[in-house]
């Protein structure tokens, strides 16, 4: 029996990968552990499958981390997940460098704790000039929010007669977004048994391809992101048109 990795064609591999990375509280407590417990041990799930995702070539993996309705959680919870995020940022700055991995962040950052940003901004300057695997990291994200920052900065625009509201088409719409240099991603996957989007990426993930898995986050490794990308690679993906369609396409685009 083949690997599953070996069963990947490397010619269809999404160009971007989105992951939802759900469940370490859950599984922290299934063990008797406190929550940060499981959140320490998602680190490990992030830099095993940033390492896959590298390693197979992926463009684009963008990782939620923190939603802003997440600033709800108990004081303790938030302000240990933002404690390990600037130390999980420190010490990997020169492994994600070494591996040509560039970093950006979405979300809104001005709720974000000052040596975080500082933390962020660091590593973004540093990583700057990488071309490998470009990693997004979702941080006081929500797609409302985006949505609603995307309208006001276009209202601001016509307001100031720089843009024409007329011409706002979902293509101009989508440069307003944080995502607005990113690719859509083609394949989001959810972790620990739940399905829902939990108001992530809700404009780009129109087309994407979605897998959901009972695994909880920390224990997801580069061969459950195998599973998953040979799951997405196993599906029609057809826009809206018809399968006979779709096959005709592919054969003229192999002619
Ligand atoms: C995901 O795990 C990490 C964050 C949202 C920060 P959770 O903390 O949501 O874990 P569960 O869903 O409660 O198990
Ligand atoms: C979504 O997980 C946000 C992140 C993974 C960062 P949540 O655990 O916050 O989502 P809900 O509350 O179950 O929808
Ligand atoms: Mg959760």
């Amino acid at each position: 029996m083949q690997s599953l990795k070996a069963q990947i064609d490397t010619n269809r591999l999404p160009n971007h990968i989105a992951i939802i990375m759900d469940g370490n509280g859950r599984w922290a407590k299934e063990k008797g552990q406190d929550r940060l417990f499981g959140h320490f041990q998602g680190v490990e799930s992030v830099r095993n499958i940033v390492e896959g995702c590298a390693e197979l070539g992926i463009g684009y993996l963008t990782l939620y981390a923190f939603s802003t309705e997440n600033w709800g959680r108990p004081q303790d919870e938030v302000a240990g997940l933002m404690e390990l995020l600037v130390q999980t940022i420190r010490k990997e700055t020169e492994t994600l460098n070494r591996n040509n991995i560039k970093l950006h962040v979405i979300g809104n950052l001005g709720m974000m704790p000052a040596d975080a940003v500082s933390e962020l901004n660091d590593c973004i300057a540093i990583t700057a000039n990488n071309t490998g695997l470009n990693l997004v990291m979702a941080l006081s994200y929500s797609s409302r929010w985006e949505l609603a920052e995307a309208a006001k900065r276009i209202a601001e625009e016509a307001k100031a007669g720089k843009i024409d509201p007329g011409s706002v088409t979902p293509d101009i719409f989508r440069h307003y977004l944080c995502t607005a240099t990113f690719p859509d991603p083609e394949l989001m996957i959810r972790t620990s048994g739940e399905y829902r989007i939990s108001n992530f990426l809700l404009y780009q993930l129109a087309y994407a391809e979605l897998y959901f898995t009972e695994v909880r986050w920390p224990d997801f490794r580069k061969e459950n992101l195998y599973a998953a990308i040979l799951d997405y690679q196993s599906r029609e993906r057809r826009f809206g048109k018809t399968s006979e369609q779709i096959g005709q396409e592919i054969n003229l685009t192999e002619n």
